[in-house]
């Protein structure tokens, strides 16, 4: 793989994306990587992510050297430059000179290798206080700006290459040129990574890992679990059984359309399990965020093992216990989760965090390795219905972590209620390919006067929190259209009981996350 050195700013899953996208397969690791960890992975790439920090600050993360003489052609990027021009001999300087947002970079001649075919001029991402004053010696500075003299160096002979601006992000005119001209003309790597060959990798795994042992799956409704459930189908066939938990946390249709559409399009074997009163007895009088997520997440497991048991009992004439859980978790879970890198803890996501520790199953995870839109692609390679395919994220656990406050089975109805109206609405505006997803969120520990008809009223907020993302890492509050948001907010507190006000998240991600919980 290329290997992204995370220095701790979420820029290190959009690199890790951007390579991939170049066709190159990419993991995160953590600065704190020995340079013989590194080589341990046979990298064929690396790039430097940036950061947060100055490198002169105490606890500056740092890079083991060594990673430089590994002859592994390397990219580093912002606060990943500056490392790297520290470590060889150039200078980091604080010249009190702060560079932010949009920025012009001019090429020095034809910008060598790393920014061939790019025009003299281009626009560039800035962020950073700390720049290189002086290139290591045998370098070559490829571009600079105003005030950064430094923006950007290469040795062709020594296959490192730095830029300080941000190549990753869209406002970067260039930038995947930059990544795609250090992969393959620097690095001399071929574009030969796309879903079909990580189909054909993941079901080999499966096999490998499975053997001849029973699998079981819990569908959640989403498309992480439809597409993990129907790639391990791919591999081992009517080993695997499905199994779908009604959790009462569902929203409106999501039953119907896994008993129905899922299971026609596959041919997997599913069985549903009504756990709507252990989950709403689970949750009684808990109001704690974390808690819920943890509660469910174990609820979750522990419904499944009793299914295990039912489903072995059941075959009990072959006897052959099941052994294997698949789970739909993800790439960014996993490094979020602080599973792949030295990254906090933000939230503990239900695959991954919520996990018990007597559990008793072995995970099968088969897109621990993916992004959102790569096991989209997945999932349209392998035939699923589109209505799954570009379903917009809906969290594990559910409407449990939309209820601001108890969850009780009276405030689930009416958030159903509201989140079916605002799906309906924002479908028939036609802007379901413009959000990345709408949490709905009821605030059931909030009251507040109104009056309708002739009465005062003294109910509930409901909360719109439309977003546009890439990947959920980041994501702004998206732009909806006034007449949409109008109709959305007559027919919520029109038609649903207990709420009287809509009100409108304007709030991005950082420092808010998409969730409420
Ligand atoms: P946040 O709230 O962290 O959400 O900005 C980022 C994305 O993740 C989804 N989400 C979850 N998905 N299990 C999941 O499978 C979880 O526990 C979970 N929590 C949040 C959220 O809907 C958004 O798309």
């Amino acid at each position: 793989p290329v290997l992204v050195v995370d220095f701790g700013a979420q820029y290190a899953q959009l690199i890790a994306r951007r390579v991939r996208e170049a066709g190159v397969y990419s993991e995160i690791v953590p600065h704190t990587a020995s340079a013989a960890d590194i080589a341990a992975k046979n990298p064929v790439g690396i790039i430097l992510s940036g950061g947060p920090s100055s490198v002169y600050e105490d606890g500056a993360p740092a890079l083991d050297a060594g990673v430089f003489d590994l002859g592994v052609p390397t990219l580093g990027i912002c606060y990943g430059f500056q490392v790297m021009a520290q470590a060889l001999g150039g200078e980091v300087a604080n010249t009190g000179v702060r560079e932010y947002g949009a920025t012009d970079a001019v090429l020095t001649g034809d910008g060598g290798v790393l920014l061939a075919g790019q025009p003299a001029e281009q626009k560039v991402w800035m962020s950073h206080g700390d720049q290189v004053a002086e290139a290591p010696e045998g370098f070559a500075v490829l571009a600079s700006t105003t005030a950064t003299p430094v923006a950007a160096f290469g040795s062709d002979e020594r296959r490192l290459y730095g830029v300080q601006w941000h190549p990753e992000v869209k406002h970067t005119d260039y930038g995947q040129r930059v990544i795609e001209n250090f992969l393959h003309s620097a690095a001399g790597l071929a574009a030969d990574w796309n879903s079909g060959n990580v189909i054909a990798e993941q079901v080999d795994r499966i096999r490998a890992q499975v053997g001849e042992g029973r699998v079981l799956c819990a569908l959640s409704g989403g498309v992480d679990s439809a597409v993990a459930a129907a790639l391990v189908h791919r591999a081992v066939g009517d080993q695997l059984v499905c199994v779908f938990v009604d959790h009462g946390l569902l929203r409106k249709g999501e039953r119907d359309q896994v008993e129905n559409d899922y299971v026609a399009s596959t041919g997997v074997r599913l069985v549903t399990i009504d756990a709507r009163q252990r989950f709403l007895d689970a949750l009684a009088g808990v109001r704690d965020p974390e808690q819920k997520r943890k509660i469910i997440g174990r609820e979750f497991i522990r419904t499944f093992e009793a299914a295990e048991r039912d489903l072995v009992a059941e075959a009990a004439a072959d006897g052959e216990p099941i052994r294997f859980l698949v789970q739909g978790t993800l790439y960014p879970d996993v490094v979020e989760s602080g599973g792949g890198t030295g990254t906090a803890n933000i939230k503990s996501h239900h695959n991954v965090g919520g996990l018990p520790e007597d559990l008793q199953f072995e995970l099968v995870e088969p897109l621990r390795t993916l992004f959102k839109d790569e096991v989209r692609a997945i999932g349209r390679e392998l035939g699923l219905p589109a209505e799954i395919v570009g379903r917009q994220p809906f969290p594990g656990p559910g409407l449990g972590i939309r209820i601001v406050g108890e969850v009780t089975a009276d405030r689930l109805e009416i958030l159903r209620d509201a989140d079916a109206i605002a799906r309906e609405e924002l479908t028939r505006a036609g802007l379901d390919q413009e959000i990345w997803q709408c949490p709905v969120v009821l605030l059931a520990d909030v009251r507040s006067v109104g009056v309708q008809g002739d009465g005062r009223t003294y109910g509930h907020p409901i909360v719109l929190r439309p977003v546009s993302s890439e990947d959920a890492m980041t994501a702004d509050w998206t732009r909806l259209p006034y007449d949409v948001l109008a109709r959305i907010s007559n027919r919520i507190t029109n038609e649903v009981r207990e709420v009287n006000r809509v009100v409108l998240d304007v709030t991005s991600k950082p420092p808010g996350t998409i969730e409420w919980e």
